[in-house]
């Protein structure tokens, strides 16, 4: 009903969490998604932008991955329904709400192939001593990258994780212009020998970094 309704106009449950404020889960145009106050975390736009970046990687050759970020998984039903995908996944979110939403409204399952880890991004890539071919790096609060995700040691860590020739895909920023602390990041990537491509105003908003290893 609530999907049927939503082509009329958008019908909204609000979640509260305590991370990322008041959640909201709104039904629009026949599809649910996930927004917080001032960004769209899953569904919609985001789910566009990752797109754009996985069109770039050859998924043939990626047997792991791991996301940062889980959100609503909807680069999860972007990697199994729109590449076909069905290797094996490690999602990291520090937000129990945020899970919890993931599972029951977006129903997402963890089983053999998916992997879901409550945890701080940052605390996980320090203990963290498994290699991916891909890594995906989508961690928002609200609007912003927390600034730890655009700080040396956190790409330090990355790096240590990213399998011979892996490959990182970084939503940077909801930025109009490149920060000081993202060509930072740049730098160091092209400095590891990381071949590293930036695309700017993805879906006309947000900073995209695809770099892989040579
Ligand atoms: C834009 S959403 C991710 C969307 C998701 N990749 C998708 O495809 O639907 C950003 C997520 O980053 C998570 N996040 C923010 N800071 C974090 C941290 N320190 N560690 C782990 N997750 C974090 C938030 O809880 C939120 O779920």
């Amino acid at each position: 009903m609530s999907k049927l309704l939503s082509y009329l106009y958008p019908i909204t449950k609000k979640i509260q969490s305590e991370f990322s404020g008041i959640l909201e889960i709104t039904w629009y145009n026949g599809k649910k998604h996930l927004n917080t106050k001032n960004a769209n975390y899953s569904y919609g736009s985001l789910q566009r932008i990752l797109k754009f970046g996985l069109e770039k990687i050859d998924l043939k050759k990626v047997n792991s991955i791991l996301l940062l970020g889980l959100g609503g998984g909807s680069v999860i039903e972007t990697l199994r329904h729109d590449f076909s995908y069905a290797n094996h996944i490690t999602a990291v979110d520090i937000d129990p709400t945020v899970i919890e939403i993931a599972k029951n409204e977006f129903n997402l399952k963890e089983d053999e192939h998916l992997k879901i880890i409550c945890e701080d991004a940052l605390l996980f890539m320090q203990l963290n001593n498994q290699q991916f071919d891909l890594i995906i790096i989508d961690l928002f609060i609200d609007v912003d990258v927390p600034k730890q995700f655009l700080a040396i040691p956190f790409w330090n860590d990355i790096l240590g994780a990213s399998a011979t020739n892996g490959t990182i895909l970084f939503n940077a920023s909801l930025d109009k212009t490149k920060s000081n602390a993202l060509n930072d990041v740049i730098e160091f990537l092209k400095s590891h020998m990381y071949h590293t491509e930036v695309f700017e105003k993805v879906n006309t908003t947000n900073t995209l970094v695809l770099s892989k290893g040579l």
